[in-house]
Parts: structure tokens; C-alpha cells; sequence
């Protein structure tokens, strides 16, 4: 892993506010919220007819807006439209300096991570930025893009999530439902777990993080916690949330319980000791009625350290 990713894979996403960015109300509003990132939405958020005036108000909101505390991220369209390079050009040479990354929706090749890459590096270079330091997200939104999204995850040092676009996804393979994120009626079982662990193993082969998309009953937030909990217990770092009520949800789910975080900081404390001189440089020990080991270790580190980026 490059010490660039490793970086990278640090921003706390628990929760990834998504703002339409034609609506200068939400952009005002969205920037008091405790999502960990928003992202201003040029794509599926805008209408065609919106999206050249929606560039230069997000252009405006990343300059001028406090967004101190988020990850600040756009969502440009993706390369099958005829908007994708002017979205690109507009946004980073008018406030590539307060952005973090951009997203690109409905990925379906490494070429168009590469093309955005290379696209941003000449923006970069024209206008003065670090090279390489804005980040790049891959939606994942159709089967050809999850049969290819190693090769997507691995297509840039930019690269830092791998989103997955369940809206899209379910309609490019005709799975039958309406109602984003719940189960198809019919299906016995979890009809997202493949679609899931195929994202996350890319994710976490490349050392970038795993990020569930949208929920779209924003009023039933009981819902939104269910479907959350699904994708955090798999190993998600977090989720898109559409509407205010759902960030306090998803920034509970995506970090660890108090509980879990001390059991987590105890298996460290005790392993620590163990294996130390004093402790007799013991492999394994005894936590109460568990046995601990180096593999607990990993385990408690990660528990502790989503705990340590959610403020615990
Ligand atoms: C998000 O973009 C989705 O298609 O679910
Ligand atoms: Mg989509």
C-alpha cells in the first residue's frame, strides 16, 4: 500500500450527505449538518437543464460555504453523457483548492478512472494545485462494473472509495423492486450480499474503503438503520444519507458501540501486556472466559480504531 493510500483510507464516511447542487437552500442547510462528507451532486440530483448553472453554484458554495470538519466531495456525470469533462473543468479550476474528491457515477471500466485522472492532473497542473491530492470515488451501478471493479479499484492512486449505486444497480439487472435497498418480494434471502462482498473485497484488496448507497423511504428511518446495519456489519465504512433524519442513524451504525469499543481497547490493553517481557512474551492469554491472540489484536484495532475516527 502507498503511504498516499494509506492516507486516504483515513477520512471518517460514516455518513455521506448527498445535496443536489441546483438547490442553494440545501447547500446552505447542509453545511450545519454532523454527516463526516456531502457531496454536491451535478448528476442524478440535477435536471439536464440545471446542471450548467448547478456547476457554478456549487463553484460558489465550496468557496465561500463552511464545510470545516467534512469531506467535501462532487459528483460529476458520468462519461457516457456529454457533461462529464465540462463538469470536471468548471468545478476544479473554480474551487479544486476546497475539494476533496470527485465522484464518478455508473463506473464500468479502469479506463474512466484513468481518463478522470488524467483529466485532473491537468487541471491541476494549469491552475496550481498539489498534483494528486484530489481523491477519486468509483460508483458501482451495473454488472459490468461490478465484474470489473477490481480492476476499477486498482485504476489510480486517487482512488479512495468504491460506492455502491443500488438505484441504478437494480434497475441495470432488472432485479424486481421498487423500493431502493429493501428486498426484492419473492427472493428468500439477502438478495444484496453478493452485490456487497464483492464491493467490499475490491475495497479492501486496494486498501479503499467500502461505502452503501442511498435509502430512499427518508422518512422511515428504522428502515434506513436496518438496511445500514446490514452493510456495517458486513465491514462498510459508511452510507449515502438523502435527508437530515437519517445522519444521526448513520454515523450510530457505522461506528463501533461504547460497549464494543472497550471490550476492543481491553483485548489490546491485555494482549499487550501478554506478549510483553513483564507479561511473559505469551502469544495468547486469557480475557475473562476468551482467548485472546494476535488475530483478536487485529480485530480490536479495527473496532478501536473506527471508535478513535468517530471521536470515541
Ligand atoms: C445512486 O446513485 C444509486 O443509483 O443508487
Ligand atoms: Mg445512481
Amino acid at each position: 500500500m502507498s503511504s498516499e493510500n494509506q492516507q486516504r483510507a483515513l477520512r471518517p464516511r460514516r455518513s455521506c450527505l448527498a445535496v443536489p447542487g441546483s438547490n442553494p437552500r440545501f447547500l446552505e442547510k447542509a453545511q450545519g449538518l454532523a454527516a463526516d462528507q456531502v457531496f454536491l451532486d451535478l448528476e442524478d440530483a440535477c435536471a439536464p437543464l440545471a446542471k450548467p448553472e448547478a456547476r457554478h453554484t456549487i463553484v460558489k458554495f465550496l468557496n465561500e460555504g463552511d464545510w470545516s470538519g467534512k469531506t467535501r466531495v462532487v459528483r460529476v456525470n458520468d462519461w457516457t453523457t456529454e457533461w462529464t469533462y465540462r463538469d470536471v473543468v468548471t468545478v476544479v479550476e473554480g474551487a479544486g483548492a476546497e475539494l476533496d474528491c470527485v465522484m464518478l457515477p455508473k463506473v464500468q471500466a479502469a479506463a474512466q478512472i484513468q481518463a478522470l485522472d488524467m483529466l485532473l492532473t491537468q487541471i491541476e497542473k494549469t491552475v496550481g494545485l498539489e498534483v494528486g491530492r484530489i481523491g477519486i470515488e468509483a460508483q458501482i451501478e451495473n454488472a459490468k462494473g461490478l465484474v470489473n471493479v477490481d480492476e476499477i479499484a486498482a485504476a489510480s492512486p486517487r482512488m479512495e472509495t468504491i460506492v455502491f449505486g443500488p438505484a441504478d444497480f437494480m434497475a441495470s439487472i432488472n432485479m424486481k423492486s421498487l423500493v431502493v435497498g429493501e428486498q426484492p418480494p419473492g427472493y428468500p434471502a439477502d438478495a444484496y450480499h453478493y452485490i456487497l462482498m464483492r464491493i467490499l473485497m475490491a475495497a479492501r484488496t486496494h486498501d479503499l474503503q467500502a461505502i452503501d448507497g442511498p435509502y430512499l423511504q427518508i422518512r422511515d428511518v428504522e428502515g434506513y438503520r436496518k438496511v445500514a446495519q446490514r452493510a456495517a456489519a458486513l465491514g462498510f465504512d459508511g452510507k449515502w444519507v438523502l435527508h437530515p433524519g437519517q445522519v444521526e442513524a448513520s454515523n450510530e451504525v457505522f461506528a463501533p458501540s461504547q460497549e464494543d469499543y472497550d471490550h476492543a481497547e481491553m483485548i489490546l490493553d491485555a494482549y499487550a501486556y501478554c506478549t510483553s517481557e513483564a507479561g511473559g512474551k505469551k502469544g495468547s492469554a486469557m480475557l475473562g472466559d476468551e482467548m485472546i491472540d494476535e488475530a483478536s489484536r487485529k480485530m480490536a484495532l479495527v473496532v478501536s480504531g473506527k471508535g478513535r475516527a468517530a471521536g470515541m
